[in-house]
């Protein structure tokens, strides 16, 4: 056990990548990058993490920072709800720990947004608590190094895991839970061929020995995900374009998007809907196809881009350009920006 230590630590000194976050072991920026890293890959996230700190360079920043702010710098990244949620946790850390982030892991956990794997990941990297984080790259490396099946999507293999991990995380726990994380991202790799021969743990690997790591990990059925049609309208006069926020108890609430209805509509049901609203318009054309596919949803849209005869008030009319650099368009409407942008001069 000794050895098999030594050698994924050993491992991880010679060959952690540079990463912004792990200049300092300031709490705030592991805490930043590892919400982000949630959901997105590490090439990802470097330029939104350092835009994001240098933004919001403390705590007390991110607590007072604007919503609409938030979520441009957020823009992109999905799951919106962990930007707000960062801001609750920062407005509870100024408000009740004097803006210090707290050292305690049952304390960190009870931060708003901060669930089991962000408190172990700080606690263990910025405090060196001895609490094992659980994550994909985590439970990959694990069930090959033992070679064992069991689903990782049920909380009780993930509890297992935990527990086991948990009996011999060394002193050094931050280094030890990043090693594995790492491990799985660049060696025992998801898509792909896992690089035994580079692997610190091969010695010992029943997945290894026994052939069977392109099996594992064994994932349970997945749920089909629900779809929606929509059709899109980006609605145009000279330059500008109307944008919408969207409301506060839909999907994507408070970020913006362009107006859209339920459902497939054809060209003629589009201008009679136009019509019906009280629109003149001058030209209509048939704008892209694209389907979005969130978490538990696939959004399938198509669009129409439509010239109207004026500048009708009670809507909000903006250029391409403040658009793209005011308001947070969520990824699932970046394809019809771009459309916009591209078409800019022909239509
Ligand atoms: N993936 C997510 N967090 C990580 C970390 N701290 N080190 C390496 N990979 C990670
Ligand atoms: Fe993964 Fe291969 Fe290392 Fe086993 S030996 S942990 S399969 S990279």
């Amino acid at each position: 056990m000794k050895d098999e230590m030594n050698k994924l630590l050993d491992w991880y000194h010679k060959n952690q990548r540079k990463l912004p976050w792990r200049e300092d072991l300031d709490p705030y920026h592991v805490w930043i990058s590892e919400v982000m890293l949630q959901q997105t890959r590490i090439d990802t996230v470097i330029p939104y993490y350092q835009r994001f700190i240098k933004n919001l360079p403390t705590i007390s920043d991110l607590a007072s920072v604007s919503e609409e702010k938030l979520l441009k710098l957020w823009e992109g990244l999905g799951y919106y709800n962990r930007a707000r949620n960062l801001k609750k946790a920062a407005e509870e850390i100024v408000l009740k720990y004097q803006g210090k982030f707290p050292d305690d892991f049952s304390t960190i956990l009870s931060l708003p947004g901060i669930g089991l794997y962000t408190a172990s990941a700080i606690a263990s990297i910025c405090f060196s608590k001895k609490e094992v984080c659980i994550d994909g790259n985590i439970l990959r490396v694990y069930q090959r190094v033992h070679n064992c099946f069991d689903s990782i999507d049920l909380e009780k293999t993930r509890k297992k895991v935990r527990a086991d991990l948990m009996k011999i995380i060394p002193e050094e726990a931050g280094d030890f839970n990043q090693a594995l994380m790492e491990l799985g991202e660049v060696i025992c790799i998801p898509n792909g061929i896992p690089k035994c021969h580079l692997c610190p743990l091969s010695s010992f690997c029943k997945a290894k020995r026994e052939q069977t790591f392109m099996m594992l990990p064994v994932h349970s059925p997945k749920k089909e995900k629900r779809i929606q049609d929509y059709t899109v309208l980006v609605l145009k006069y000279k330059n500008f374009i109307v944008i919408k926020k969207r409301k506060e108890e839909t999907i994507l609430k408070n970020l913006w998007g362009f107006p859209m209805i339920s459902g497939k509509y054809s060209e003629q049901e589009v201008l009679q809907y136009l019509i019906d609203c009280g629109f003149g318009y001058k030209r209509v054309e048939k704008g892209m196809d694209y389907t979005h596919v969130f978490t538990h949803l696939k959004w399938r849209m198509q669009s129409f881009i439509i010239e109207l005869d004026k500048k009708y008030s009670n809507y909000k009319w903006v250029d391409i350009h403040t658009l793209m650099n005011k308001y947070a368009i969520p990824s699932s409407f970046q394809p019809f920006v771009e459309e916009i942008k591209t078409k800019k001069n022909t239509f």
